[in-house]
């Protein structure tokens, strides 16, 4: 396990092009996988994650081509995906897991087993298990489903609808691509507000997906030259973004640009709330990127004042939660975090984890069952903490090391490979 030792940095400057958005890669890479043709993805994040997708669908017969931040894919079209020789591994990657089950559901004769490393096997899997049975699938994993490994025994769907309870854009995404070899409308109604990057990819593919209102619709394809294949430069991720917007608000001595990042309204919750708490930031340069939003963010240092996080915004910050917490703590006042139980579902259960990890930093922290109570006084001590193999947290305690009032130790730094591989080359980029 790798450890850093970092101190807090007298001045923050600079421009980072964050690396491509982890979500979009994954699709990418699994849409194009199906697709008619051949697609040219760049600024595709080469982490640990997206990695794990571009092996799966290799060992499903499916050529992929990379060479620094560009992957080609050579689609093998809808009924093209070989039934894999042996089990497939999705590292440590939910959105590999769970869209590639709801996909391979849909698939006659397809039989996959699915599998993952200790924290992904822990992770909750009946919220996708249960709306793909429901629909006919079949599906299975240990405790009944609820647990990885989980396998999958495709057959042809006849469409249905699945109203979703919990904002996950993972089983809304599931669900919908359950329906894409099938011969009838499929449907989710409820909490369809997590992010939307599935509808607006498969649409740009040529599939007909509606969304109105809650309601998302998709309605399988009819001829063979769809889904055709999509080239596109994915856009800076947001989630990576999100650590230097919350370095340069906390940072006394700083200015940090990041460039080219998605501004996905389903995804940009944390720019929204920094800005609530009174952070400096400036948006410019906005442009469309293929079906994405993208804009350059200027961040600077700022006096930040404690808010309440809660009720719709929740899934668009939701994976920024761990380094929004460093900033309640930088912050002055008491910020309350709720309705954001869906932390515990994450790599690690990110209540407790962090909870833990800024009490360790000397922050008045408390757990709630669905958030944390934080008492921001403005400062933090530096102490040693973990990541728990959680990328996020390795980042979210980097980014606190930068204002600590002493050394921070990191253990188990190497997760950032998950998402943000260049994380600790660019923390030395802008740290003066
Ligand atoms: C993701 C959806 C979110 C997010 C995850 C990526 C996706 O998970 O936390 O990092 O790519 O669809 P949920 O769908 O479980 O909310």
């Amino acid at each position: 396990m790798a450890e850093v030792q970092l101190s807090a940095a007298p001045r923050l400057r600079g421009a980072l092009s964050v690396p491509g958005d982890k979500s979009i890669s994954h699709r990418a890479v699994m849409f194009n996988a199906i697709a008619e043709g051949k697609a040219e993805i760049t600024h595709f994040l080469m982490g640990a994650d997206c990695l794990s997708t571009i092996a799966c669908f290799r060992a499903m017969g499916v050529q992929i081509d990379q060479c620094v931040d560009r992957v080609v894919v050579h689609g093998v079209g809808l009924r093209g995906l070989r039934e894999p020789a042996d089990v497939l591994d999705c590292g440590n990657s939910g959105t590999t897991l769970r869209l590639m089950t709801g996909l391979l559901a849909g698939i006659d004769g397809m039989y996959a087993v699915m599998t993952g490393d200790a924290s992904l096997r822990s992770r909750p899997q009946r919220r996708i298990v249960d709306p793909l049975r429901g629909l006919g699938a079949t599906v299975d994993g240990r405790q009944n489903g609820a647990l990885a490994p989980l396998s999958v025994r495709g057959a042809t769907l006849h469409g249905g609808s699945y109203d979703l309870k919990i904002a996950s854009a993972q089983v809304k995404s599931a669900v919908l691509l359950a329906g894409l070899s099938g011969d009838g409308v499929m449907t989710v109604t409820g909490r369809t507000d997590g992010r939307d990057h599935t509808e607006r990819m498969l649409t740009g593919m040529g599939i007909d997906v509606q969304t109105r209102g809650s309601v998302v619709t998709l309605t399988p394809p009819v001829h063979p030259v769809f889904p055709y294949a999509l080239s596109l430069r994915v856009p800076g991720d947001p989630s990576s973004a999100a650590f230097w917007w919350v370095a340069a608000a906390i940072h006394p001595n700083a200015e940090i640009t990041t460039t080219g990042v998605g501004m996905n309204p389903t995804r940009v919750g944390a720019l929204e709330v920094l800005r609530q708490m009174g952070a400096q930031i400036t948006v410019s340069n906005a442009r469309t990127e293929g079906s994405e939003p993208v804009a350059d963010v200027t961040v600077s240092s700022s006096s930040l004042r404690a808010t309440t996080i809660h009720g719709a915004i929740i899934p668009q910050l939701i994976d920024e939660i761990p380094v929004l917490a460093v900033a309640a703590a930088m912050a002055v006042g008491q910020t309350i975090i709720a309705d954001a139980a869906e932390l515990k579902a994450k790599e690690t259960d990110r209540i407790s984890t962090v909870v833990t990890a800024l009490q360790a930093m000397g922050v008045r922290i408390e757990a709630t069952a669905d958030g944390m109570i934080i008492d921001g006084r403005g400062a933090l001590d530096g102490a040693t903490v973990d990541s728990h193999g959680d990328h996020r947290l390795a980042m979210a305690w980097a980014i606190a090391a930068l204002v600590a009032r002493s050394e921070m130790t990191i253990r188990g730094s190497e997760a950032v490979d998950v998402s943000y591989p260049e994380f600790w080359r660019d923390l030395a980029a802008i740290a003066e």
